[in-house]
């Protein structure tokens, strides 16, 4: 059976989901939270040592400034409620992308919530905010020429966000659309890719147990027979 150590997200799907429900967008994004919170308890509970989750990439600047600032909102109401839950719960947040770009109260935010999950041993909650993997690869080959040392696999990995964990076992995407959308191109390259038709409001701890129980009877090859 393989282990899970790391399961990747791309939430996708809330703003077709508040169309039908609510006719809003937002409010789609809304209730996407709720999967977010069933996904991290059934993740502690079933031992996963990483989670990540695509919020927002740097593409999605293009949306409409209402809805990035519901977006942020949501994210901030997020982290100021439940840091205490995450803290209880052993959590250790880390934000990958440029979070330096962002809106300064939000990046405030990330940084008090990083500091205070620091030391927590549990499950490592990686929320991709402001993502792109080009931006993020091409940055990590500059900081090599920089250095002046080898490009290669170790040093590439060693100047992404996300050097010290390990790469996805598991990638997810609901939503019923089957790309990567700019969403940890290098990292991703042994990782199984799970395609979900139903939109993230409507996923469930049911279909995560499902793709769990499926990727552990995968025959992982890596190149090998
Ligand atoms: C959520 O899904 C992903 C985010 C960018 C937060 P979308 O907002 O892309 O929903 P759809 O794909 O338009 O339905
Ligand atoms: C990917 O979803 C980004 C997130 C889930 C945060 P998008 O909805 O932005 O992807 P595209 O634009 O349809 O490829
Ligand atoms: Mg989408």
């Amino acid at each position: 059976m393989n282990p899970v150590k790391h399961v990747a997200i791309i939430m996708d799907g809330n703003g077709r989901w508040g169309i039908r429900h609510n006719n809003s967008r937002n409010a789609g994004h809304r209730a996407g939270l709720n999967t977010v919170e069933t996904i991290i308890n059934e993740s502690i509970k079933e031992n996963i040592k990483y989670l990540s989750l695509f919020t927002f990439s740097t593409e999605n600047w293009k949306r409409p400034k209402i809805e990035i600032n519901f977006l942020f909102n949501l994210l901030e109401n997020f982290l100021s409620k439940k840091i205490n839950y995450l803290v209880k719960k052993k959590i250790k947040l880390k934000f990958i992308g440029a979070i330096n770009k962002l809106p300064s109260k939000l990046k405030k935010l990330i940084k008090e919530s990083e500091a205070k999950t620091l030391k927590n041993l549990g499950l490592q909650l990686n929320i991709a905010l402001n993502y792109g993997s080009k931006d993020e690869i091409i940055n990590s080959i500059k900081l090599i020429n920089k250095k002046n040392i080898m490009v290669n696999n170790k040093n590439i990995n060693k100047y992404l966000f996300t050097k010290d964990i390990p790469d996805p076992d598991i990638l997810i995407r609901t939503g019923n659309t089957q790309r990567l959308s700019n969403f940890m191109l290098w990292q991703l390259a042994y990782t199984e890719i799970f395609f979900e038709k139903k939109l993230w409001p409507d996923f469930n701890l049911n279909d995560f147990k499902k793709i769990l129980k499926k990727f552990r009877k995968i025959k992982r090859n890596f190149g090998s027979i």
